[in-house]
């Protein structure tokens, strides 16, 4: 499994205040002693074992940004009385988008989705309908609603819609004006699956419906074309065409505006389904529990056949869909791009770890192009050896006209006009020979991405054209706990400029459109809909930021000094050509001048006393960048030398000499561009600290040095067990990690550092136990919660369980009402201690800034602290 991940320990430092608790620190001697003791542990424990290292680490992109939900901005919510907002149709041009829910139907103003002035149908299954449903032995909780599944449009006046409508499925045409459903329905069982978790894809073409899915009770997969004059659906026996089929996505191809030599339209299928030809020298045919991707395809223009497969597609061919194998081949969702110019048309697809093991999550993303596909279906076959029982390629002569072809010009001239036509000998073949002998190999042989601890479930794209010519694939990729991330296709992989937490509570995103003309992104998910603008350009203040974004809809503008959204229409209306920075490709040039990188920070000023321990926040926006600390503007400070630990949040300078003052700024190392970020004159003093003024009486304060040294160590040993555990379970951990968090970090890792010596100082809250509790047999998350470090308070009360609670809540006094809840605003204070977190129970969230929040505000009301924050301003 190609598990690259540096091991990111998620250390999270315990802060004490300086001025009140300098008598309660520990001897300076006996910080060094700590720490080297710690990082020998970490250096030793969080090596990762060999088999993480595996070649796909370029394709595993980390999102450039994190957006939490408490982030957002720009979005819009519509969420009626219903659930499982799944069923998207957007219509541009009267800018509606109509949702089918469980129940219910809305037409919501696309513009802004919660404005409130939406339509509203309500359509549920009867009472007597539900607890028929029940008493065939379906969840009544779950299934026996009317989940609508099908919302197209039927013709200028009409729409049509399909439900579940509990387990007897029903449709209609609702007039889209009046938007009320009629008095009459449609029998559904022949358009819409019973299930209602159940795959599905439909298209209305030219009137006719489209539809695959599980069928009935019975669950028999099936492609079928009705309300259309010649039905049609697959062959049954005696060879299964579909065999425990589960469709994801079906698109039209125009084949026939461009065509040469008279092709038909024709209609791709994306699904899952057992593979017979696999292994099935030890397994008979149906057996084989492995699953595959594969590609189908009909032709528009199929009757079916007069005798032979009458009422049957006499062009359906499919085959073997490659991305990632035999890791990633349960394939999530597809979607296409140019469509409409068929020689440009190419998918992509997202897959997931095919693994028995719950716990473990990844996704790929591959790409297709239509060319390979066709290729694929003009090549060999396959066919089922009934002496070897197996499928094998076949070998034999292929009979004339080639079979699952469209009908064409060449063909019509020979007097076949239609499938029917066709000689029987040609059907005959068709019948037993679905399965293509090539696979559809991804663009350029392998994986655009892969993804660690991401679940993918759906996912849309649209080309943008750049000012200056130039086309880039936009991907809009929905993950099972409501994140959304947003990529670039750059060549041979992806760059993931940012991953927004679009829902507050972890759900599957399930339904993706976009818009060009709103310029907005609608997500379907169980409860609700969220409207997203495509792009935030304003979200980049620099323009290094700006171009280091790598947004094809984002450019800078020197002129305004802003980064704008660059559109060819923005800049068409300006009536000039392309006056915006860009460079999606490299992500780096185009800045050089005055003012590429803003307005500089305010310097911050920090005294502190000689052998404290001090930390310089600075917190790197972009998790790409690397961090990087001048001393007096040259010396570059390097983790672990001189005192200096340098992590993610900020500069750690442990045991402060004289030597350590001067000016220290912070950098943020991106992509060959530095740009910096915060700049700290910092003061060592050098008078001695008198023994503690008179600190407040606290439990365990007054221990005597060689019984708190004995502590310590008796701590840093259970964080070093701890540690032990958690790079054990590294594996499972690297695949799981970062699932709902409501901030993660990535670490760039020391593959980037040449020999790097120690474990970066990391704050990692994504894996944080706590609230969540997703169903899971729990056995997977057990590790990382023993991984969890927690921040303590200073007071040198090493016992192992949690800190007492807090003193009963005061009255907020001296100005601290608005405590910083962000590493990045903190003063610089003491370091104190790691403490692990050693008990199973849910620890509470391991973030840094929330940690450092939580002791601050009960610190205030110890009233140990005076001046928490001042100096910084
Ligand atoms: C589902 O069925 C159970 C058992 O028959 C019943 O107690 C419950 O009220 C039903 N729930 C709903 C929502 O109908
Ligand atoms: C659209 O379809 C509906 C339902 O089949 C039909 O009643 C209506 O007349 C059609 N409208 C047009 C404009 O064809
Ligand atoms: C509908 O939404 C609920 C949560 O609101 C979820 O548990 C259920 O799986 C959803 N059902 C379907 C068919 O998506
Ligand atoms: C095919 O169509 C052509 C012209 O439309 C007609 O002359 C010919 O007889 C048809 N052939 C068959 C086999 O129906
Ligand atoms: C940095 O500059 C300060 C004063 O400007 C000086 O005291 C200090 O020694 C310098 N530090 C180094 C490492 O050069």
């Amino acid at each position: 499994m190609p598990v690259t991940v540096v091991p990111t320990v998620p250390l999270t430092l315990a802060l004490a205040p300086l001025g009140g608790l300098v008598g309660l620190v520990l001897p300076r001697k006996m910080w060094g002693r700590l720490w080297a003791l710690l990082l020998s542990l970490l250096t030793a424990t969080a090596v990762p074992g060999p088999s993480l290292r595996r070649p796909s680490r370029e394709l595993d992109a980390t999102p450039r940004m994190t957006i939490s939900y408490e982030e957002l901005s720009g979005t819009r919510h519509f969420k009626g009385r219903a659930q499982n907002y799944s069923t998207l149709l957007l219509e541009e041009a009267s800018a509606r988008l109509l949702v089918g829910a469980r129940g219910a139907l809305f037409s919501l103003n696309a513009h802004n989705i919660g404005d409130g002035a939406h339509k509203e149908i309500l359509w549920e299954a009867s009472p007597e309908m539900q607890s028929k449903c029940h008493q065939k032995g379906k969840n009544n909780q779950t299934e026996c609603f009317n989940h609508v599944r099908f919302l197209q449009r039927l013709n200028a006046t009409h729409l049509y819609v399909c439900g579940t409508h509990a387990f007897q499925p029903l449709c209609a045409a609702i007039d889209s004006e009046a938007f009320t459903l009629p008095t009459s329905f449609e029998e559904g069982k022949e358009k819409c699956p019973y299930d209602p978790a159940r795959g599905f894809t439909g298209l209305i073409i030219d009137g006719g419906l489209y539809t695959a899915t599980r069928y009935e009770f019975r669950s028999i997969p099936d492609i079928r074309r009705s309300r259309h004059p010649h039905s049609l659906r697959t062959e049954e026996a005696p060879m299964h065409w579909l065999n425990d089929a589960e469709f994801v996505f079906s698109v039209l191809v125009r084949e026939s505006t461009a065509s040469a030599v008279g092709d038909d339209d024709k209609v791709y299928y994306f699904f899952t389904e057992r593979a017979a030809e696999e292994g099935s020298g030890s397994f008979p045919q149906g057996r084989s529990s492995h699953r595959v991707a594969r590609v189908a395809r009909v032709c528009k223009g199929d009757l079916g056949g007069r005798k032979i497969l009458q009422k049957k597609w006499t062009s359906f061919l499919k085959a073997r869909l490659f991305c990632h194998i035999p890791q990633y081949e349960t394939l999530r969702d597809v979607c296409s791009l140019d469509t409409d110019a068929s020689a440009r048309t190419h998918f992509y697809a997202a897959f997931t770890l095919t693994t028995q093991w719950k716990t473990l999550e990844a996704s790929a993303i591959c790409r297709y192009d239509l060319a390979e596909v066709q290729t694929v279906f003009t090549g060999p076959y396959m066919e089922y050896q009934d002496g070897a029982r197996r499928w094998g390629r076949y070998e034999g002569g292929v009979p004339e006209p080639r079979p699952g072809s469209c009908i064409t010009d060449s063909l019509r001239s020979r007097g076949y006009n239609s499938s029917q036509d066709l000689p029987s000998l040609v059907l005959d073949f068709v019948k037993l020979h679905p399965l293509m002998a090539r696979p559809v190999l991804p663009t350029r042989g392998r994986p655009l991405l892969l993804k660690r601890s991401v679940r993918y479930t759906h996912l849309t794209g649209t080309p943008v054209t750049t000012p200056a010519g130039l086309s880039y694939d936009l991907l809009f990729l929905g993950t099972a706990d409501g994140w959304i991330h947003k990529a670039v296709v750059l060549g041979s992989g992806m760059h993931i400029i940012e991953e927004t937490q679009v829902f507050k509570e972890p759900q599957p995103v399930e339904n993706l459109v976009i818009s060009s003309m709103q310029h907005s992104l609608y997500v379907g998910a169980p409860s609700g809909v969220v409207q997203l603008p495509l792009s935030s350009c304003s979200r980049y203040r620099s323009c290094y930021d700006c171009i280091l974004a790598r947004d094809p809809f984002c450019g800078w503008n020197p002129s305004t000094l802003t980064c704008v959204v660059a559109t060819t229409v923005a800049s068409r209306a300006q009536g000039s050509r392309s006056v915006v920075i860009q460079d999606i490709e490299r992500g780096n040039r185009g800045c050089e001048g005055n003012n590429s990188t803003g307005p500089p920070p305010p310097l911050k000023t920090r005294s502190v006393l000689r052998g404290d321990d001090v930390l310089l926040p600075c917190d790197q926006p972009s998790n790409l960048a690397r961090a990087l600390w001048l001393l007096n503007g040259s010396r570059g400070l390097s983790d672990g030398q001189d005192g200096y630990r340098v992590g993610v949040d900020g500069l750690l300078v442990t045991d402060t000499q004289p030597e350590h003052s001067g000016h220290y700024g912070c950098y943020a190392e991106e992509n060959g561009l530095r740009t910096l970020l915060a700049s700290y004159s910092l003061t060592v003093r050098r008078a001695t600290p008198a023994p503690a003024p008179q600190a407040p009486a606290l439990p365990g304060t007054q221990l005597a040095p060689d019984v708190k040294l004995l502590y310590v160590l008796a701590i840093a040993a259970l964080g070093g067990l701890c540690l032990i555990l958690a790079s054990s379970l590294l594996y499972v951990a690297c695949l799981r990690g970062g699932r709902r968090g409501r901030r993660r970090k990535y670490s760039l890792g020391r593959a980037g550092r040449a020999g790097g010596s120690a474990v970066q100082l990391q704050t990692v809250s994504g894996q944080c136990p706590g609230e969540e509790d997703d169903g899971d047999d729990g056995e997977g998350p057990g590790g990382m919660e023993a991984g969890c470090l927690q921040i303590i308070p200073g007071e040198g009360a090493p016992a192992p369980p949690p800190p007492p609670p807090p003193p009963p809540p005061a009255e907020l006094t001296n100005g601290l009402v608005a405590l910083p809840s962000r590493l990045r605003r903190m003063n610089g204070n003491s370091y104190v201690l790691l403490r692990q977190s050693n008990n199973g129970v849910p620890a509470g969230p391991c973030s840094f800034a929330e940690e450092l929040s939580r002791i601050l505000e009960k610190r205030k009301h110890t009233q140990l602290v005076e001046h928490l924050d001042e100096s910084s301003v």
